[in-house]
């Protein structure tokens, strides 16, 4: 079994997505090992988002994540990091993601794209305890 971290992102919390990500979620079969709505300070923003720092889009996600309240969230379960990548969907919600994804069902644009979840094992370790400091 595995562990990811998924992020319901400012614009999910706001539009009153997080039940609809939280059944996506539980109906797989993955389990909630923790889960916290939590307001992003811009050390924990950057800290995050470190490996896009220098990209053209740095400042802009930073101050999107910050924006408001996120509800973060460990996942636990079999291939946990893959499978919710693919209830996501692709970063590009019209592009990338396929309809019946998170992002192909609610998202339009790149950045205000509802969800994050660890790209590997190694980034879910670090987020998880990034985010979760307290967690064993
Ligand atoms: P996360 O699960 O949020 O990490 O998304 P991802 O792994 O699918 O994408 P990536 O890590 O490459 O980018 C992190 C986040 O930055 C994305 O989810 C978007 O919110 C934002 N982002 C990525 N690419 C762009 C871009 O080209 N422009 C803007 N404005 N935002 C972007
Ligand atoms: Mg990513």
């Amino acid at each position: 079994s595995e562990r990811t971290l998924v992020l319901v992102k400012p614009d999910g919390v706001a539009r009153g997505l997080v039940g609809e990500v939280l059944v996506r979620i539980e109906r797989r079969g993955l389990k909630l090992a923790a889960l916290e709505l939590k307001n992003v300070t811009e050390d924990l923003a950057s800290q995050h988002y470190a490996e896009h720092n220098g990209k053209p889009f740095y400042q802009s996600l930073l101050d999107f994540i910050t924006s408001g309240p996120v509800v973060a969230i460990v996942v636990e379960g079999p291939r946990a990091v893959s499978a919710f990548r693919q209830i996501a969907g692709g970063t590009d919600p019209v592009e990338k993601a396929a309809p019946g994804s998170v992002r192909g069902d609610f998202a339009l644009e790149v950045q205000e794209n509802i969800v994050h979840g660890s790209d590997s094992t190694e980034s879910a370790a670090r987020e998880i305890s990034l985010w979760f400091p307290d967690l064993p």
